[in-house]
């Protein structure tokens, strides 16, 4: 597609046009992708400079001394650049790539929190945050008797900050989602960030679900690390971003051993690299950085004033005024009374009947669990799309999310069979 100048209205049937994948059917029925916070599908732009790479200028990196091995490494090295601007970081430096936000977590949770934090202190998080962002804590709490604690959440699904000062006291880190998988919820960080940094305590962003949809500034937000995933928008899997203010990084020591991590090996012991390849040990995802940087390059020639507005709600639910993405099931008393009172007056039938094809669609996990040990709440993928497909009167299940653990997805129905789906 001609790409749109962002000053120019986007032609959003042109910009589906980019996607290979959207030109397929199943059952019959052009393909509607709705599990894109689960993993985005690729734009053409993407899998082709992954293919360019591969066709012209293939090598490993930061280790040849001829052509092809310096253009990779000038690639790979231009899309780190990309993935710094994307988040408004002046230094690529600071960007260490590694595998997705959930290795970037853990990156902080074993490097910095290890050398850091000592039994009695304490990381905050909150009830909205993906599995990627609590089993960390976890495992840190068991090995290092560091206390994890948890900001509750208002009715409405916001973070309840009421105790916030008190959550606080003696904390050396704050963890948050700037938009949560459960509930589309988006957290205003820069107020927490303050908070944390009067406390004592850093902040570290989990930016995964943020990233795709609006324009994310480590700088404005004033966070010390933010982490995501390419895969969630528009780029490749197997890489992520850590972002980490300098001094950080520079005082972290490595989180895994070999390859372009070290400076000097002797048998002795050896010298770390400079950041950011202090953080990178043996050979890259080259492809998939470069197929990083390219996802960067579209998502701005779209432009995340355009992506935001798209987000928001279409249509007679829509109302004037409210910030997208909402993105989960409405919570709280008020929604729950609506709910009661449309299933007064719209009982559900028992079963539905069939034939159908491609029926419902189910946002939204099980019930938000306020206990953290059972998680912070359902999948909220897609967000927390989880497609039950109904054909012949038999249920599908159709979505899926490791992060989410099993108690997320009901097992499929008696009955369930896989059958082809290209129409
Ligand atoms: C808010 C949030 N954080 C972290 C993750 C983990 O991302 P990844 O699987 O790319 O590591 C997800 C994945 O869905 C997410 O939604």
């Amino acid at each position: 597609m001609a790409v749109p100048a962002s000053a120019v209205p986007i032609d959003w049937a042109a910009v589906k046009g980019d996607f290979p994948v959207l030109e397929r059917t199943v059952n019959g029925h052009r393909l509607v992708f709705l599990d894109s916070a689960a993993s985005s599908q690729k734009p053409r732009a993407v899998l082709a400079a992954m293919d360019d790479l591969y066709e012209h200028h293939y090598a490993n990196i930061h280790r040849g001394v001829y052509r092809l091995a310096e253009e990779a490494t000038a690639a790979y090295e231009a899309s780190r650049a990309k993935a710094a601007r994307l988040i408004g970081a002046s230094d690529p430096r600071e960007v260490v790539f590694t595998r997705n936000t959930t290795e970037a977590i853990n990156l902080v949770a074993y490097s910095w929190a290890r050398q850091n934090l000592q039994p009695g202190d304490a990381v905050v998080t909150t009830l909205l945050e993906h599995h990627a962002n609590i089993v960390p804590w976890h495992m840190l709490a068991a090995e290092r008797g560091v206390e994890v604690r948890w900001i509750p959440l208002t009715p409405d699904g916001h973070l309840d900050l009421r105790n916030l000062d008190r959550l606080l006291d003696g904390a050396k880190l704050l963890t948050v989602a700037q938009v949560s998988n459960v509930l589309g919820t988006i957290t205003d960080l820069p107020p927490l960030a303050e908070a944390a940094h009067a406390a004592g305590a850093l902040l570290l962003v989990d930016a995964a679900q943020s990233v795709p949809h609006m324009g994310v500034d480590v700088g404005a937000i004033g966070c010390d690390f933010l982490a995501y995933s390419a895969h969630k928008m528009c780029g490749p899997t197997g890489v992520g971003v850590l972002w980490a203010r300098g001094e950080l990084l520079d005082a972290m020591p490595p989180f895994l051993g070999g390859g372009e991590m070290i400076a000097d090996v002797r048998l002795d012991g050896f010298t770390p690299n400079e950041v950011p390849h202090k953080f990178e040990a043996g050979t890259m995802p080259i492809a998939e950085a470069i197929g990083l940087g390219a996802a960067v390059d579209y998502l701005d020639t779209l432009g995340f004033e355009a992506i935001r507005e798209h987000d928001r709600p279409q249509g007679p639910g829509r109302r004037s005024g409210r910030q997208g993405p909402r993105l989960g099931p409405a919570v709280g008393r008020r929604a729950r009374r609506r709910r009661q009172l449309r299933t007064r007056r719209h009982p559900r039938p028992r079963r539905e009947p069939g034939p159908r094809r491609a029926r419902g669609v189910r946002a939204g996990g099980p019930p938000l669990r306020q206990a953290p040990h059972a998680g912070a709440g359902g999948c909220g993928h897609g967000a927390g799309v989880v497609l039950h497909l109904q054909r012949r009167g038999r249920r599908r299940r159709a979505g899926g999310c490791a992060g989410c653990g099993p108690e997320v997805f009901r097992p499929p129905v008696k009955g369930d069979r896989r059958r082809r789906e290209d129409g």
